[in-house]
């Protein structure tokens, strides 16, 4: 009797899991697909479970040659040749699937202005399905967060990025690149003019959100910057089956990796975090970034809510990240253009001296290299850190008798429309920053058309501190050496989450 009443209760368990499954796994999403079908779009055709996701890890139709010989900067067909097979047969707007889950894939800025200007800021969602992969890198970060605890987080986040905080920040971002250019003149004195700018830039860039965010010294910036890239590579290296049901079970050996190194980094991280909260040092006027998260968890701030311990990690792991890759990344593509590009290297030298000459370069002087700003745009243009926007939707979104229904999945492709000759103009593939000069955005036809920030109210939050970096950076580096490309250079920017060189970036550095 008593048997069969565990084997009734077992009958049911796995009926109701079953039917769960079953729910998750085909009726939600084939609902959603059904919808987003009767709006008219269509796909490519998916297979269950994976998805489209097995033609997405293909690189058929690649030009084989593009990473070894062309330094070509149309690069979309590269970066990703799926979704650039699939505009071919699909247009712009289109429906593939992520396993289980679809996505509305979007490269058309009059239908995003569209169905942007129906929803809030903290009404938009992010997909679930990318939340819960890179939980060991962002967890419940700012990236990551929906609604009032978005809201909740920006609104805390937001004062380390006015203009009296910036301007604090500046010596320190001035103090670590001369640290770089003096190892460079060292290596440089002993003939070795081969740099691998990335990797250097990228490093000094940790070292700068380390000290001027978190006052965290040089060497053990370095240790969480490595832990971050390996991550990044354990994630994003290869196109994994994010989305086919229980494939971390399957995928074992990377889940665990990036558990691992998540739980190593949140590890360091709390070290800090402890040794701040114990320190007895006056911080009065002078707090930083772990200063307003530190405060916001052991006080019931406007929103009477404290931040958990958890979220304060999170959040030190966001901006360690999202604060010095994609900073870092825009600076070695610049180095890269103007390497190919000695006309503008020599441009930029001009205004500096004119500029800058023997002045400290501080927040107010850099606002006059007018040249540089526009030269920035058209790297974060054509080698956009940040290849791609995503959002998922939380409620239907009504347009133009159209209906994107709730929990639809985006992934706006960001590469795609910066190289779309249709919004550019024929020369969309060149370098012209002159493009920039009476046009904030660039001549580009559609005003979202051009998103290197993202959009709406969710726009990128240290936006003015990577202008400021940028242009620290850059007005140091030109001042001193002057750039080539190197022979051993292999053009293949690839999808690494951030837009990345695949084999590094060496150039040939030289002293002026
Ligand atoms: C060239 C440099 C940078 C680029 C190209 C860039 C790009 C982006 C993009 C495209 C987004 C997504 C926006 C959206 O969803 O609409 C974003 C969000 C974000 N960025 Fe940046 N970013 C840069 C620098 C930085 C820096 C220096 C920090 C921090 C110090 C930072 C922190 C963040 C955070 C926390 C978010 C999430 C904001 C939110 O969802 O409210 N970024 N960034």
């Amino acid at each position: 009797m008593v048997l069969f009443g565990i084997l009734t209760l077992l009958a049911i368990l796995t009926l109701i899991l079953l039917l769960k499954l079953i729910f998750s796994w085909w009726i939600s999403p084939t609902q959603r697909n059904h919808k987003l079908h009767r709006c008219g779009f269509e796909g490519p055709p998916p297979n269950f479970p994976f998805g489209n996701v097995q033609e997405m890890k293909k690189k058929n139709g690649v030009d084989s040659s593009f990473g070894s010989s062309k330094l070509t900067h149309d690069i979309h067909s590269f970066v990703f040749p799926y979704f650039s097979r699939w505009q071919n047969s699909h247009g712009k707007v289109f429906i593939y699937w992520l396993g289980t889950e679809p996505f509305l894939y979007i490269a058309d800025p009059e239908f995003l202005k569209k169905m942007s200007t129906e929803v809030i800021a903290k009404r938009w969602g992010k997909p679930n399905v990318f939340r819960n992969d890179r939980e060991p890198m962002f967890g419940k970060g700012l990236v990551m967060v929906e609604g009032n605890e978005w809201v909740h987080h920006r609104h805390v986040i937001s004062p380390t990025f006015s203009p009296i905080k910036l301007k604090a920040m500046s010596s320190m971002m001035v103090e670590s690149t001369k640290k770089m250019m003096d190892r460079w003149t060292t290596r440089i004195n002993s003939g070795n003019l081969e740099i691998n700018i990335e990797r250097e830039i990228v490093a000094t860039a940790g070292e700068i959100i380390a000290r001027t965010s978190f006052g965290i010294n040089d060497d053990n910036a370095r240790k969480i910057c490595e832990k971050l890239r390996t991550l990044q590579m354990a994630l994003f290296k290869t196109t994994r089956y994010v989305g086919v049901p229980y494939i971390k079970f399957i995928d074992i050996k990377k889940t665990l990796e990036a558990k691992k190194l998540g739980k190593e980094i949140d590890k360091l991280l709390l070290c800090f975090i402890e040794s701040r909260k114990e320190s007895k040092v006056e911080r009065k006027g002078r707090e930083d970034l772990l200063d307003l998260l530190l405060h916001e968890n052991q006080v019931d701030g406007k929103y009477g809510k404290r931040l958990s311990t958890k979220e304060l990690v999170d959040e030190c792991k966001t901006f360690f990240f999202a604060g010095h890759e994609t900073t870092a990344l825009a600076i070695s593509w610049t180095l890269m253009l103007l390497a190919m590009n000695e006309d503008w290297q020599n441009q930029l030298r001009d205004e500096i001296r004119e500029v800058v000459g023997d002045k400290e370069v501080d927040i107010n002087v850099l606002a006059g290299l007018k040249k540089m700003k526009w030269v920035m745009n058209e790297v974060l243009r054509l080698y956009p850190s940040a290849p791609n926007v995503q959002r998922q939707a939380r409620e239907d979104i009504k347009f133009d008798n159209l209906t994107i229904p709730n929990g639809t999945n985006m992934w706006i492709d960001v590469v795609a429309m910066h190289h779309d000759p249709l919004l550019w103009g024929e020369n969309v593939n060149e370098f012209r920053p002159e493009r920039f000069m009476d046009d904030v955005n660039g001549g580009c036809n559609q005003k979202m058309g051009y998103l290197p920030f993202g959009f709406g109210g969710r726009m990128c939050i240290g936006r003015n501190l990577s202008f400021m970096e940028y242009k620290i950076v850059l007005t140091l580096l030109l001042s001193r050496f002057s750039f080539k490309i190197s022979p051993t250079y292999i053009h293949s920017p690839s999808f690494m989450l951030s837009l990345r060189p695949a084999y590094g970036l060496p150039l040939i550095v030289q002293s002026l």
